[in-house]
């Protein structure tokens, strides 16, 4: 298995991507309100990716996904297909992932937001997966592990009555949209290849209300949690530095700090 190390021009480019996909994930916030579709919420991001960023929406066409972004709404814990008959509505909550390409690279993140008001259970759940994400980026450390990061995700959400997702994980991701290594939300500290500066990947978490189980629709990508319960995911593309992490990905409304 070989990890991709960046150099200092990839770095670069994969800090203008990073920030056109954060800054499109501020730009859909004011559009997320009860009686828009999830469709029109996908034209807006792919109008807004080509004609203002002069980017490509990664996800068009990858593997056969038919839409520019994805759309997780309530128990669609990942990969939900935009769609014009799923209008949101008071007291939903849904994840909007977005990855652009640019000069060649890949920024990959993505939010749960709430729909107008929602319950106590869905707004914790939101918190909680988002703290389980922080928690995940502050255990990057050049000559830390891989592992680490699951390690402490799991523990957070645990301790909180929630549970991780297995079936997905966070990925490397460059000129490759997906590539080595894989990031598991779960395991074991100290396990897993050792984190180098220069390495790029996402951290992704899928936490749910319920059981861990999840299962795939008929349409081959929506995934579902399998007692139906709520699932959350927030998602940051992450370069490792000499001294920690630098978040590729920030938003004006991250409450961490980009670098380390
Ligand atoms: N953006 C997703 C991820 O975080 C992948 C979406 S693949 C798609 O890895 F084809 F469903 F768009
Ligand atoms: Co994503
Ligand atoms: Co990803």
């Amino acid at each position: 298995m070989t990890i991709d190390i960046k150099t200092a021009e990839d770095i670069e480019k994969m800090r203008i991507v990073g920030h056109l996909a954060a800054k499109q994930l501020e730009m859909i916030e004011s559009h997320v309100r009860p009686g828009i579709s999830t469709e029109e919420l996908n034209q807006i991001c792919h109008d807004y990716t080509v004609n203002i960023q002069d980017a490509i929406p990664a996800p068009l066409n990858y593997r056969g996904f038919p839409k520019s972004i994805c759309t997780s709404v309530n128990h669609v814990v990942c990969h939900g297909i935009p769609n014009s008959k799923k209008i949101l509505k008071d007291g939903d909550i849904i994840n909007i992932d977005v990855t652009l390409k640019k000069n060649g690279f890949h920024g990959d993140t993505s939010k749960t937001f709430s729909v107008g008001k929602v319950t106590k259970l869905a707004d914790r759940l939101i918190n909680v997966c988002k703290e389980c994400l922080y928690i995940g980026i502050e255990s990057v450390n050049p000559g830390g592990n891989v592992g680490d990061i699951g390690a402490a995700i799991q523990k957070y959400a645990e301790k909180n009555r929630f549970s991780v997702v297995r079936e997905y994980c966070g990925h490397g991701i460059g000129r490759v949209f997906h590539d080595e290594p894989q990031i598991l939300h779960y395991g074991t500290k100290g396990t897993g290849p050792e984190l180098l500066p220069g390495m790029v990947f996402t951290i992704e978490p899928m936490i749910n209300a319920g059981k861990a189980a999840v299962k795939l629709l008929p349409d081959n990508w929506t995934v579902v949690t399998k007692d139906h319960k709520l699932t959350a995911q927030w998602e940051h593309t992450i370069l490792v530095t000499e001294t920690g992490y630098e978040i590729l990905t920030w938003r004006k409304d991250d409450t961490i700090d980009r670098v380390t």
